[in-house]
């Protein structure tokens, strides 16, 4: 213990004390090097790939191509022009000799597959449907038109009856007519799919989401001989407010929420994501070939999850009302529209969709050259 009346011992006291601010100590001791708050001490700086383009080349993960393209094409009886969808900018409803000419000008970009959507006249529309069975429909003559001139172009069709009912839904009602007979519904999309096959479509597309009716049109198919025709089963469709332009297009607005039903009775709530896998698990077990999920850029959750949980080809929908939704952007001058078309395909191939049905098929084949 040292004596404090000390000066040496209370020399040494002072020294072994921490230096206190403005003590004798900070003024005396060896200058210090300051730590230089700008340059800090990191082991990982992940923006050393980001620095160069050809940097960010090599470490790009995500690539769209136009072989991941499907164009949606919509067809109309008769020889005349092309007709515009207002709320489809760059759209129209085709001829079916316009429609194999735009059908070869996909196919020389490289886009492998087209869906075929007929907009029928009102005269041809009842309340059942009838003219879906029709043997020499709209779309069926369109469909031996494009294989005949464009053989090696995949084409799918729509398996649902809302381009055929005068109430716009995918079925048939019930006899209250407050919702969509399934069953029934089933057993005549089942003839509808087995009539595309024998054309020759390579996928028929039921997107009326009735239950069973994956099973159903799997085994009315092979019964039929038509065994290397495939399912695309749109499995998650939402049932979704981004389809107003389609409706527009196709003229099955009507069913849209302003007469007894809306389609909530069939299609998915946009608030459920299990169901959604519950859906996509079931028709993976009925036999479908491509498992869909739509709408896409709202749902890149659901795209991810089904991904994740199926070893199936994953296929998403930019439906038409996500396509409005840029274009109507764009046009205000809000948006750049090549750059949004493209970072919306990104992302819905990043989230895990192998192909992609969008209207902006052809524009992205041109841009990707
Ligand atoms: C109906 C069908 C719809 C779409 C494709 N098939 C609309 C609906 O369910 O009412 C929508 C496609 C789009 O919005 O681009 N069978």
């Amino acid at each position: 213990m040292p004596w404090n009346g000390c000066g040496l011992c209370r020399t040494f006291e002072f020294l072994q004390k921490p230096p206190e601010a403005g003590s004798l100590w900070l003024l005396l001791r060896p200058p210090r090097t300051m730590p230089d708050p700008f340059k800090l001490d990191l082991t990982h700086r992940p923006r050393r790939l980001r620095r160069t383009a050809s940097l960010r080349a090599l470490v790009e993960e995500t690539v769209l191509r136009p072989q991941n393209f499907i164009a949606p094409l919509f067809v109309i009886e008769g020889k005349g022009s092309p007709e515009a969808i207002t709320s489809m900018p760059g759209v129209f409803r085709l001829n079916i000799a316009d429609l194999v000419k735009e059908c070869r000008t996909l196919a020389k970009l490289g886009v492998p597959a087209v869906a075929l959507f007929p907009s029928l006249p009102a005269r041809l529309k009842n309340e059942e449907g009838t003219a879906a069975l029709d043997e020499d429909a709209l779309v069926l003559r369109a469909v031996r038109a494009i294989k005949k001139s464009v053989p090696q172009l995949t084409v799918m069709t729509d398996i649902a009856l809302d381009p055929y009912t005068t109430h716009g839904h995918d079925g048939v009602l019930t006899p209250a007519r407050d919702d969509v007979a399934n069953d029934r519904t089933v057993s005549i999309l089942v003839k509808m799919a087995v009539l595309h096959a024998r054309v020759g479509v390579d996928l028929v597309a039921p997107s009326d989401m009735m239950d069973g009716r994956v099973g159903a049109i799997r085994r009315a198919m092979d019964a039929a001989g038509y065994v290397n025709t495939g399912i695309m089963a749109y499995s998650a469709k939402f049932a979704s407010a981004y389809y107003g332009p389609f409706r527009e297009a196709v003229g099955s607005a009507s069913a849209a929420g302003t007469s007894l039903l809306s389609k909530k009775t069939y299609q998915l709530n946009p608030a459920n994501r299990r169901e959604a896998l519950i859906e996509a698990a079931l028709d993976e077990q009925e036999g479908a070939d491509i498992i869909m999920v739509k709408p896409a850029g709202p749902y890149l959750d659901i795209i991810r999850e089904v991904r994740n949980a199926t070893r199936k080809p994953v296929a998403a929908y930019q439906v038409s009302g996500e396509y409005a939704q840029i274009h109507a952007a764009a046009k205000a001058g809000w948006l750049d529209l090549a750059k949004c078309r493209h970072e919306s395909l990104l992302a819905i191939k990043r989230a895990g969709a192998d192909m992609i049905l969008t209207y902006f098929a052809r524009e992205m084949a041109q841009e990707l050259g």
